[in-house]
């Protein structure tokens, strides 16, 4: 994939797929209640057709029309073994959320993933399951991972992490626990499992200690089934956002996206920058918040945003940074170590490939500066990727600025927005 300068900005009204968090617990959560889950808007992705496949061969019965699923929960104890290894692809997602799933019911499953995945680290997840009682047969802490199913005991866990991966696994091992499980919660992270669990109806109590959240759950306790409208994902809606604040020109408008206040913080980010972003018809639906956005060409102004805005916004800092790359006066992004342990190494890869397009950008500890360039003019630069969607996507929106970048490996756009190229080149993008 090519990505070429653009002439007269985005423009439009721009359809953005579904949240792909919400889509993997719009299928595990339903699995697990009693009765048909209707689910609309879900992503389908290569991420979430992970989750999708993992619980079809689970046993559970999913039926896929268009972007609608429908999915036949039979209760909490009601998956049956699998008759071969679950492939998870490149779905971190899937991965943390189906141990805690799997190390609470009642037969042995192995879960594996690609090589990117295969690298990640599960301990994790692990250590805290083991302190529930779970058993694996594992010594790397690595996928493949072998998972000794079980019934847990309730116990009291502190997540020191800020992973949403983490609490969710273990929230979903709580509620096929018996008793009381507590999770107390050192970083604020994306609640979507917490809303939806709340909504089917489990026994679950969330309280603020200082910065403590602690999240209190009486397992073994049935979830009913109610019907989800996904809304739209704001990391995918952030490309478009950032494409349309840094070409001339660009005016955009985005409907139904979800603005949770635990992962808004790209907006606040963005607005610290300068950007012309306009939020309205605020609504709830089902306890996640939505909203319309419109924005438009802004000439941006660096920031610096501390550590507690990384876990507002963790997978918004490489299109932040292509948004940092063109603004007013130097960037200061701090406390951002978890940026290592995603799809990639984000951090060496946002650095590594500013530098190649002529941005001077420099990892100071776990922080990240950007001092933008007056004038990029990159020949025959290619984008090295590791197979990041989310790599591959910020550089294509650096490319429409500055043209001719060539994004190695950007099939792996797939794994959260295969309609990406399309949408983008319908308004007014030019990828080839
Ligand atoms: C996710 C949580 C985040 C995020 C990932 C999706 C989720 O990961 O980076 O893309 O759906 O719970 P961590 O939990 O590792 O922070």
């Amino acid at each position: 994939m090519i990505s070429n300068k653009i002439n007269s900005g985005i423009n439009g009204n721009i359809n953005i797929p579904g949240d792909k968090s919400i889509s993997h617990r719009s299928i595990i959560i339903p699995s697990i209640a009693n009765g048909i889950t209707e689910v609309n808007n879900i992503l389908l992705s290569d991420d979430v057709i992970h989750t999708s496949e993992a619980l079809k061969l689970l046993g559970v019965k999913l039926i896929r029309e268009d972007n609608k699923m429908l999915i036949y929960g039979k209760g909490l104890n009601s998956l049956t073994k699998p008759k071969k290894n679950i492939y998870l692809g490149n779905s971190g997602t899937s991965a943390r959320l189906l141990t805690g799933l799997l190390a609470s019911q009642l037969f042995n499953s192995t879960i594996e993933g690609d090589k990117s995945l295969s690298t990640r680290p599960m301990g994790r997840i692990m250590k805290p399951l083991l302190k529930m009682g779970a058993e694996f047969d594992n010594t790397n802490e690595k996928l493949p991972l072998k998972i000794i199913g079980k019934n847990l005991n309730n116990s009291k866990i502190i997540i020191d992490i800020p992973s949403a991966q983490i609490k969710s696994g273990l929230i979903i091992a709580a509620l096929n626990t018996d008793g009381e499980s507590t999770i107390i919660e050192k970083n604020i992270t994306r609640n979507h499992t917490e809303n939806m669990i709340e909504s089917f109806g489990a026994n679950i109590k969330i309280e603020k200690k200082g910065s403590d959240t602690s999240i209190k759950i009486i397992g073994k306790k049935e979830l009913k089934s109610k019907n989800i409208d996904v809304p739209s994902d704001l990391s995918s809606s952030a490309f478009f956002i950032v494409a349309a604040l840094i070409n001339k020109g660009s005016k955009i408008s985005l409907k139904n996206i979800n603005i949770n206040p635990t992962r808004n913080g790209i907006l606040i980010a963005l607005k610290k920058m300068g950007a012309n972003i306009n939020i309205k018809n605020v609504r709830n639906w089902s306890g996640e918040m939505v909203g319309d956005l419109d924005v438009e060409y802004t000439s941006l102004r660096g920031c610096e945003l501390n550590k507690e805005m990384s876990k507002l916004m963790i997978d918004e800092y490489p299109i932040l940074s292509i948004a940092a790359a063109f603004a007013k006066g130097h960037s200061l992004f701090k406390g951002l170590s978890e940026l290592r342990v995603k799809e990639s190494d984000r951090l060496e890869l946002i650095k590594l490939n500013l530098n190649k397009c002529g941005c001077e950008c420099e990892i100071i500890n776990d922080d990240l500066l950007i001092k933008p360039s007056k004038k990029y003019n990159p020949i025959d630069c290619n984008i090295r990727t590791d197979f990041d969607h989310r790599i591959a996507m910020s550089f294509a929106v650096m490319g429409s600025k500055i043209g001719n970048l060539k994004i190695e490996d950007s099939q792996s756009i797939d794994t959260s927005f295969p309609t990406f190229i399309n949408i983008f080149n319908n308004s007014g993008g030019n990828i080839l």
